[in-house]
C-alpha cells in the first residue's frame, strides 16, 4: 500500500516537473501571423537554416545520429567536434560533396571508415554545412556559395 501511494506521488511530482519544465526545452518564436511556433531548444541552427537541418536529418542523421554525437568508435561526433571547429571550411564543403575516405582524428579519437558523398549540389553543401556549423552549441562561423563553388565536384 505504501508502495503504491509512494509511486503514484512520484509520478505526480514527475507530472509537475515535466509540465513546469517543459518550457526549459522549447523557444518560442512568433511569426508574421503572430501564430506561435516552437524550436526545439538549443537548435538556433533550426530556425536559421531550415534547409540545412532538413538535409541534415535526410542524410546525415544516421551515422551522426540526430544529437550531433555521432557512434563513439564508427562515426565521428559533429556537436564540439575540434574538426569541424578548425577545419579549413572549404575541406568541410567537400566532405559533404566529395565524402572522404583519409581518416580523421576528432577530439583525439581517429575515425577510419570511409564517409561516402551526400550531397550533389553547393547549396545544399552550405545549407546543410552552416547548420551543423551552428547547431548543439556549435558557434564555428558559416560557410558561402562562392566559397562551396571552389570545390570541385569529383563523381
Ligand atoms: C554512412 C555514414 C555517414 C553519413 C551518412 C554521413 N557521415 Fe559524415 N562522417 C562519417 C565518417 C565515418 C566520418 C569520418 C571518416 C572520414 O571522413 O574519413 C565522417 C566525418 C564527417 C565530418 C568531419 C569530422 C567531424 O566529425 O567533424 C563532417 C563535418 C561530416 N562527416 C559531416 C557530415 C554531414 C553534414 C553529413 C550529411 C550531409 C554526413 N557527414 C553524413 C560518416 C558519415
Amino acid at each position: 500500500m505504501k508502495r503504491i501511494s509512494l509511486i503514484v506521488v512520484l509520478s505526480g511530482l514527475l507530472l509537475f516537473a515535466g509540465k513546469s519544465f517543459g518550457f526549459l526545452a522549447r523557444k518560442v518564436v512568433k511569426t508574421t501571423s503572430n501564430e506561435t511556433v516552437y524550436v526545439p531548444s538549443g537548435d538556433k541552427a533550426a530556425a536559421k537554416y531550415p534547409e540545412g537541418e532538413k538535409i541534415f536529418k535526410e542524410k546525415c542523421v544516421a551515422c551522426h545520429q540526430l544529437t550531433g554525437m555521432g557512434v563513439p568508435g564508427a562515426f565521428p561526433p559533429l556537436k564540439g567536434s575540434d574538426f569541424l571547429k578548425q577545419a579549413a571550411k572549404k575541406r568541410i564543403i567537400e566532405q559533404v560533396l566529395n565524402g572522404s575516405n583519409e581518416g580523421l582524428t576528432v577530439n583525439g579519437t581517429k575515425y577510419s571508415i570511409p564517409m561516402p558523398p551526400q550531397v550533389d549540389n553547393y547549396k545544399d553543401a552550405v545549407n546543410v554545412v552552416n547548420y551543423i556549423l551552428n547547431a548543439w552549441g556549435n558557434d564555428y562561423g558559416m560557410v558561402t556559395l562562392d566559397e562551396a563553388k571552389t570545390v570541385k565536384i569529383v563523381r
